[in-house]
């Protein structure tokens, strides 16, 4: 695992952002894993900097997102659909029957869910997964769960991610109750994965998905064993992090 703490959120974003690129530029063809949420916002800012000033081009570059509710239509301002439209898509060069997001609104979501794996795989897998972190440790909408295994499926939402989501939504009774993820299968199977996170909520969470237990109660915690895999950190995020608190950028190979 290698772990970067960098100042503060924008130098978190600008580093993530950085790495996305470089993935482009050495594989114009790359498939890109994407999350939403407040993390990566200022991530997707700096990739259409890159793109407007033509560093980076995303034509041949192709997307599929972690997750989204179930329930709410694709033009609802909450669902993930909308997100990535108002926040990348509609500023960068990607071709859109490249860009892929779970279907919320499938009659049948296990066949939703069967064929959205299915075409992860068509295109050759993940090559560069982007993810954010629940407070409860949840990585795509991976709640706590007794295994490890899944692949994309229908998840019930936790309580606490409801809450945390309401901020949201106008009441926690608004926030879907229901979602599509890919499972921790399909993000393990991705050749490189990048996890964000910033602020002191993420603190202890942040702590115990690196040295904690490898345990599916706290789904990040496997991340250990991936590969590839980096932690951009913010100070905060990264303040349980032994020996990184005097020093000005740290990079760690743990
Ligand atoms: C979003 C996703 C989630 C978020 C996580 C953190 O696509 O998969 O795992 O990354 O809930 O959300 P924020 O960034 O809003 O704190």
């Amino acid at each position: 695992m290698r772990l970067i703490v960098v100042d503060n959120y924008e130098a978190m974003s600008r580093k993530a952002a950085n790495m996305v690129a470089a993935q482009i530029l050495l594989k114009p063809e790359s498939v890109l894993g994407l999350a939403t949420g407040s993390t990566p916002l200022m991530t997707y800012q700096f990739l259409i900097k890159l793109y407007k000033d033509e560093t980076i081009n995303l034509d041949g570059v192709t997307t599929f997102n972690l997750d989204e509710y179930v329930g709410i239509s694709k033009g609802n301002e909450n669902s993930y659909h909308y997100y990535m439209e108002e926040n990348f898509f509609k500023y960068v060069n990607i071709k859109s029957e490249n860009q892929h997001i779970p279907d919320g609104n499938a009659t049948n979501l296990e066949a939703e869910c069967f064929s959205y794996e299915k075409k992860i795989k068509s295109k050759g897998g993940i090559d560069f997964q982007v993810l954010g972190i629940g407070n409860n440790g949840h990585i795509g909408f991976n709640e706590p769960d007794l295994k490890f295994e899944a692949v994309t499926h229908p998840i019930n939402l936790d309580d606490e991610t409801i809450k945390a989501n309401s901020r949201f939504f106008e009441s926690e009774a608004e926030v879907p109750k229901k979602a599509i993820t890919m499972g921790v299968r399909t993000i393990m199977n991705s050749r490189k994965v990048i996890l964000l996170a910033n602020g002191q909520n993420k603190t202890e969470t942040i702590y115990k998905a690196i040295y904690g237990k490898i345990d599916p109660h706290l789904p990040a915690s496997i991340l250990q064993l991936h590969p590839d895999v980096t932690f951009i950190l913010d100070r905060e995020a990264a303040s349980l992090i032994k020996d990184t608190s005097d020093m000005q950028y740290v990079d760690l190979y743990l």
